[in-house]
């Protein structure tokens, strides 16, 4: 039997705790990031209990005094971090009894843990969206604009199934991602909704029988409103899974284009260069340069997916109201939040870094028939039905490959072969750069597209 020190809920016990139950059960080694916001919370719980007489102002001041101290210490990096308090909730309320005495046994008043940290939470992730991930998926967004800028008009191939499809410019293609950070920053918005929501003064899940003032403490908190039922508010925890699953799809993103990006930049296609800050070597061989940063970038992307799976795999046949289990939130949220912000900013910082090479590029939409599709809607417009339109083009394309042509290589007796409605102005339609202009449809892939996208991201983030 360890000797602990005395539990705040030792008087019911008579044994104290096994020392395997005081390590197994302590979650202050990790909970302590969320000191700033205990405090926080206690403040405007003191401040509360004082307004509605259920301690004295003096009380209330001494109890403030004490948690500003126990703030600076934590700060200066002095405070002592007790392993035999629980949790950060213990440690914080050890620590103010010791510094100011009788006052700070009365700050428990009207609150249990568990109303407590989840009060906690919801502020940690309030800010963890207002402080990191929005501003970095707008970084990363901003990033992203000013490289469609530079590569707006620049031809490049696009591909489904990995195979070519059709030419498209560079620009296009790096606004589809400011497109989906887009969806993700306001996926993020919604989950901050659910999460501002004042849990305190739900106790351990009853409520207290004290007349307390819910609303006053939210509004010092700058809560939107308060929860309506005490047993939901202390016992969920689906505002962290909503954050998590925002996470999992941003970071679903993310590796998609850290995908792309390590693809672009192998030898293989060559379209990227990624400077050399971004990029270690091998230790065997000396010819390398590795696109590691966006292959941790794919590889932490487990983390967040993890940490949504282990939050879904928690709370799933809890019974109602709080259970231990809870205290696990902790681990998968901030390692998404940790995760998540890391990658964002090393991704943001590579954007800016990577080149587009031009004559790769350019000989890139020279092979593979980019402009097949073009040449079928050409058709479509000189009155073919596009399903006929379609299998005269396959015709055409597979007469290509066998000579090693591509479809403007061919004369025009060739192509009257196959389809006698061709004319001369065929070959205005075909190559990518004339394909990229001819693009109509509103949203489309083209240059002239692009620079009216790039109008509208600019002004939304610049
Ligand atoms: N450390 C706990 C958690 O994070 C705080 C609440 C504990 N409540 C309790 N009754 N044991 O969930």
């Amino acid at each position: 039997m360890s000797k602990s020190a005395q539990k705040s809920w030792q008087a019911r016990f008579s044994q104290s705790a096994d020392a395997l139950t005081e390590s197994y059960v302590e979650s202050l080694s990790f909970d302590r990031r969320l000191w700033k916001y205990d405090i926080v919370g206690s403040i405007a719980h003191a401040e509360m209990l004082a307004e509605v007489g259920l301690i004295s102002k003096a009380d209330c001041r001494a109890i403030k005094r004490g948690l500003r101290r126990i703030e600076d210490q934590i700060v200066a990096g002095k405070f002592k971090w007790d392993p035999a308090c629980e949790d950060i909730h213990m440690a914080i309320e050890v620590a103010l009894t010791r510094l100011v005495g009788e006052p700070g046994r009365c700050l428990h008043t009207g609150r249990s843990r568990n109303d407590q940290v989840a009060l906690d939470l919801r502020l940690y992730v309030r800010d963890a969206i207002d402080l990191d991930i929005k501003p970095l998926l707008a970084d990363m967004q901003r990033a992203l604009v000013k490289s469609a800028e530079r590569y707006a008009d620049m031809v490049m191939p696009s591909y489904t199934h990995l195979q070519r499809a059709q030419p498209i410019a560079v620009g296009a293609y790096l606004l589809a991602y400011v497109e989906q950070f887009q969806r993700d920053r306001e996926r993020f918005s919604n989950a901050r909704k659910r999460a501002d929501v004042c849990p305190l003064g739900s106790g351990a899940l009853a409520g207290s029988t004290l007349s307390i003032d819910r609303q006053a403490v939210a509004r010092r908190l700058g809560f939107a409103a308060i929860t309506r039922n005490s047993i939901d508010a202390a016992g969920d925890r689906d505002f962290i899974t909503e954050f998590l699953s925002a996470a999992a799809i941003c970071a679903g993103h993310l590796s998609r284009l850290a995908e792309d990006l390590i693809l672009f930049a192998s030898q293989e296609f060559d379209f990227i260069t990624i400077g050399d800050a971004f990029c270690t070597g091998s230790s065997m061989m000396p010819q390398k340069k590795n696109p590691d940063v966006l292959e941790l970038v794919r590889g932490k992307v487990g983390r967040i997916h993890g940490a949504l799976v282990g939050m879904l795999t928690l709370t799933k046949s809890l019974p109602q109201a709080y259970n231990r289990d809870l205290q696990e939130d902790k681990i998968h949220l901030f390692s998404a939040h940790d995760t998540l912000k890391d990658s964002l900013e090393v991704v943001a910082a590579v954007v800016p870094n990577m080149k587009f090479n031009r004559k790769r590029l350019l000989a890139a939409t020279r092979k593979g028939f980019l402009d097949a599709t073009v040449l079928a809607e050409y058709l479509v417009g000189k009155g073919i039905p596009f399903r006929r339109a379609h299998q005269y083009v396959g015709r055409l394309v597979a007469r290509c490959e066998k000579s090693d042509k591509e479809l403007a290589d061919l004369s025009l007796e060739e192509f009257r072969k196959v389809c006698d409605r061709i004319g001369r102005d065929v070959y205005n339609y075909l190559g990518a750069e004339n394909v990229v202009q001819r693009y109509k449809s509103v949203g489309n892939a083209g240059p002239k597209s692009v620079a009216k996208q790039l109008r509208f991201w600019k002004k939304k983030l610049l």
